[in-house]
């Protein structure tokens, strides 16, 4: 094992001696382990991700063959990267260790599900929930609760083990489940927020609030007029 790690300092020292010279051996050691954990934690958490992504392709599968349509438009993941994860951390005052790490950032892991009915996002999640190999941690309905700006997702936290070679690790992902227009909203607003010297931005908080509330109900007139064809449907 000791080994293992001299080989892989020898390694760093030979690819970056810049930086290497300056540090004293021990301190490399630690600096080498710390990146090390790191990088096994963004593996672990990616798998997480795939593990969840199998979950939530196994219900569209099965809810397609049973009525001939997917609950599910697209999936996107991604693990958080390692500059948001560093600043979320010292934004939040957490003193930054790989353990600390896992323990109090819950989104690392994210996974969106992009859905075309209010009604099948609470189907997906009722789904997931009920399975016996994951734990529902945390729930935040900002679709019966939107917040104040207008967002809308419902958001759970799951812990869900992964199996590596010699552990089941469990690792916890952040699930948001949103309609396609809520999507659009939402991926309109976090520009907006990324946009630096946005004149006008009470009107264009207000207007963006507004369009939350168009889009929601748009939202569901398209769900009762999926009703109304699935209804439609019974009858012939
Ligand atoms: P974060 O520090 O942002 O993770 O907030 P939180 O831990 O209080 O959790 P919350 O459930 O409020 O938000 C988690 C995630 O939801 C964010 O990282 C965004 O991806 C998304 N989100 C929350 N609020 C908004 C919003 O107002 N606009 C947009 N575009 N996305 C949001
Ligand atoms: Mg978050």
């Amino acid at each position: 094992m000791m080994k293992e790690k001299n080989e892989i300092m020898d390694v760093a020292a030979e690819e970056f001696p810049a930086l290497f010279d300056h540090i004293p051996r021990e301190q490399q050691a630690k600096i080498l382990g710390t990146v090390q954990s790191f990088v096994t934690l963004l593996m672990e958490y990616r798998c997480a991700i795939r593990e969840m992504e199998t979950k939530l392709n196994v219900l569209n599968e099965e809810f397609s063959l049973l009525h001939e349509r997917n609950p599910i438009e697209s999936i996107k993941s991604r693990v958080k990267d390692p500059a948001s994860i560093v600043e979320k951390m010292y934004r939040r005052g957490h003193a930054l260790t790989v353990d600390n790490i896992e323990a109090k950032l819950h989104d690392v892991a994210g996974v969106r599900v992009i859905c075309s009915f209010v009604e099948d996002i609470y189907y997906l999640a009722d789904m997931l929930s009920a399975q016996d190999d994951l734990e529902v941690l945390k729930v935040k309905d900002y679709i019966k609760n939107p917040k104040k700006n207008g967002y809308r997702s419902l958001h759970l936290i799951i812990q869900i083990p992964i199996f590596l070679s010699n552990q089941k690790k469990y690792m916890q992902v952040e699930v948001q489940f949103r309609t396609i227009a809520m999507d659009f909203w939402a991926s309109v607003d976090h520009k907006l927020k990324y946009k630096k010297n946005v004149k006008n931005s009470e009107l264009i908080v207000e207007e963006l609030r507004k369009c939350a509330e168009t889009i929601s109900s748009v939202d569901t007139r398209m769900q009762e007029i999926r009703n109304m064809i699935e209804e439609g449907e019974l009858d012939d």
